[in-house]
């Protein structure tokens, strides 16, 4: 999604704000932008291409952004940065202030009619040019208080980096809902002082970096910086912020001998949990922080927050808290539950599921629970920088690396990794998990890889049933009970990188509904573990085959569903448990990722769609 960066220097610094941008362009991005200071004036160039062109500047002081289009289309007059030269200035005249923006200015209706009001010309559909605009119309010779006004006046969410043509070695960041970070030059670049949406864009150029928080307004300069927070009067505060030492990953992996990243991304899933488990000498609390014995023991029930693919894990993770644990859990999407009426029970366990740590819907729905009087939160996150792991008191940070295709995989095993650890964390503290129990789901934890790795040798048997899905447009997912999660799972992989309409039912509730929509030309995958429902679910079947429906199944071994007229199996290797759904979503995985190429899809960077969510 929308990425920042930001420089202050008395050398070139566009190859920094260039190479961070690369950093954030595997989370996708339909247009990107640099601005700098040459000249005594303000440089832009904006494209809606790859951020590579934009290298051919030279400046000391610069902003640049990457767009995911939310107000206006994606096109070069949208992208950031805006600038705005003042009332009355038309849509080619030089800039005075340039600005760019992460986040949802809500309020900008009617602040562009205030501003119209004053003379200003707009030259864009978005948000941000109101920001830009109402930066100037405060401006009077300092922009750091220039900043600290205009945010006065906004609603919404932002993160933003601006500079002024009049002040050619100061920028200025601010944030509200939005993440930023100040990074802080040191050895040879000393006294430099940069910005970004995330530690990541400033790998390789500092590992020191001070998180900004709500409300922080922050001026740099070369030698300097400055921060104020807003207080609940709405007057600024100077205040200091740690400067912490942030080994940020770089990003974009190398990928070796695959087509696409999401394909490196499902072979290393063996790897991925075996990483993840890597630190786990036993099951305790303590895995997920200090102190979490005694709030482990306190809370009665579990809430889960997240979105997409994360919702999914926790739906699993429902199955497991409540059998195993036997704890009472509820699972919420993230976007709903923060503007939902719910009930709140101080004595709940909160638990937010995030690959990235930045969703701005699950950090919402996190500070709502909060806001209701629930205290105790914990997040299974794969980025331990992220704002999520800041903003929560317990963490367990999966080991995934880097995930750059947009589709999730890697990311959705581990978490159910580190959902399963929790749900034996909790049974232990409640009771119910004894030494023999713990040392025999520690051992079948530790036999995943190896089972995940023969799930993988599937994928040619996988590729030869792509080409059929590939002529398709719609298609069925049926699952069971801890299953029906795995097979929404598939569902969503399917349709977000194959554009194939999917659509994932537990299986009993075929009957009461899309039974309707069978066909010859439907196909229905199923996921078929050897489980307490197989044998419902080989009558859900039934009723698939006598509509004419054709059925793809992945079964596993002893489950006796043989390939038949319209039945198609795969069988997977071994039953596993519990732990089935880790096995069972890899073959999904392979289906979505084969049918998508057979379809020349940009697998890892599917249409409207970005990696990290940071607005809403
Ligand atoms: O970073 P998060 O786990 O919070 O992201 C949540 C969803 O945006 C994400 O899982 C999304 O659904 C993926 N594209 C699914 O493949």
């Amino acid at each position: 999604m929308c990425g920042i960066v930001g420089a202050v220097s008395q050398r070139n610094i566009v190859s920094i704000l260039v190479e961070g941008l690369k950093r954030l362009e595997y989370r996708g991005y339909d247009s990107c932008g640099v601005a700098v200071h040459q000249d005594g004036q303000l440089r832009r160039a904006r494209s809606t291409s790859r951020v590579a062109e934009l290298q051919d500047i030279q400046a000391g002081t610069g902003i640049a952004h990457t767009r995911w289009a939310t107000h206006g289309a994606p096109a070069v007059h949208n992208a950031h940065p805006h600038f705005s030269a003042g009332p009355g200035a038309t849509a080619d005249a030089q800039g005075v202030i340039a600005l760019v923006h992460n986040g949802i200015i809500e309020n900008h209706d009617e602040l562009r009619a205030e501003l119209k009001a004053r003379g200003y010309v707009f030259t864009s559909q978005t948000d941000t040019e109101v920001i830009a605009h109402l930066v100037h119309h405060h401006y009077e010779g300092d922009l750091f208080e220039a900043v600290q006004r205009a945010v006065l006046r906004l609603k919404g969410a932002y993160a933003i980096a601006v500079f002024c043509r009049d002040e050619p070695q100061r920028v200025v960041g601010a944030r509200e809902g939005s993440p930023l970070v100040m990074g802080v030059g040191t050895g040879e670049r000393a006294g430099e002082h940069f910005l970004a949406s995330d530690a990541m864009a400033l790998a390789g150029v500092t590992d020191q970096i001070v998180y900004l928080e709500e409300g922080d307004v922050v001026d740099l300069q070369i030698g300097k910086t400055w921060i104020t927070s807003r207080g609940a009067d709405g007057r600024f505060q100077r205040v200091e912020r740690p400067v912490r030492t942030v080994q940020a990953h770089t990003g974009a992996a190398e990928l070796g001998p695959y087509r696409h990243y999401m394909q490196k991304e499902i072979f290393e899933q063996p790897k991925a949990i075996a990483d993840t488990l890597d630190a786990v000498e036993g099951i305790s609390p303590e895995l997920f922080g200090d102190g979490a014995y005694r709030v482990f023991k306190d809370v009665d029930r579990v809430l889960i927050l997240a979105c997409g693919t994360s919702y999914y894990a926790g739906s699993t993770a429902k199955y497991w808290l409540e059998s195993i644990a036997r704890i009472p859990c509820q699972v919420e999407i993230a976007s709903e539950y923060r503007y939902r009426d719910s009930v709140p029970d101080p004595r709940t366990l909160v638990v937010t599921i995030t690959q990235s740590g930045e969703t701005a819907d699950t950090l919402a729905a996190l500070k709502h629970a909060r806001s209701l009087g629930m205290e105790q939160t914990l997040t299974i996150c794969n980025v331990g920088t992220s704002a999520m792991v800041r903003e929560c008191r317990f963490s367990f940070i999966t080991r995934a690396g880097a995930e750059i295709g947009v589709a999730s995989t890697k990311a959705f095993t581990t978490q159910l990794v580190g959902l399963y650890l929790l749900t034996l964390a909790l049974a232990q503290v409640r009771g119910r998990l004894d030494d023999a129990q713990e040392a025999a789901a520690l051992k079948e934890l530790r036999h995943l890889p190896v089972a995940v790795q023969a799930v993988l040798a599937l994928e040619p048997q996988v590729i030869s049933w792509s080409e059929e899905f590939a002529k398709k447009e719609n298609a069925l997912f049926l699952g069971r009970g801890l299953h029906y999660p795995v097979a929404l799972e598939g569902a969503l992989k399917l349709k977000e990188i194959s554009y194939i309409h999917a659509e994932a039912y537990p299986a009993g509730e075929l009957k009461h509904g899309p039974l309707a929509l069978v066909t010859a030309a439907m196909p229905v995958v199923t996921v078929a573990p050897n489980d307490a429902l197989l044998e419902k679910l080989k009558s859900n079947m039934q009723e698939v085959r006598a509509r004419g429906g054709e059925l793809f199944v992945f079964a596993d071994s002893d489950t006796h569903i043989a390939n038949d007229t319209g039945v198609h199996v795969i069988r997977m290797p071994e039953h596993y448990g519990p732990l089935s759904p880790i096995l069972h979503v890899v073959p999904l995985q392979l289906l979505a990722y084969h049918t998508a190429c057979a379809r020349g899809t940009d697998v890892d960077k599917p249409r409207n769609l970005a990696k990290s969510v940071t607005v809403e």
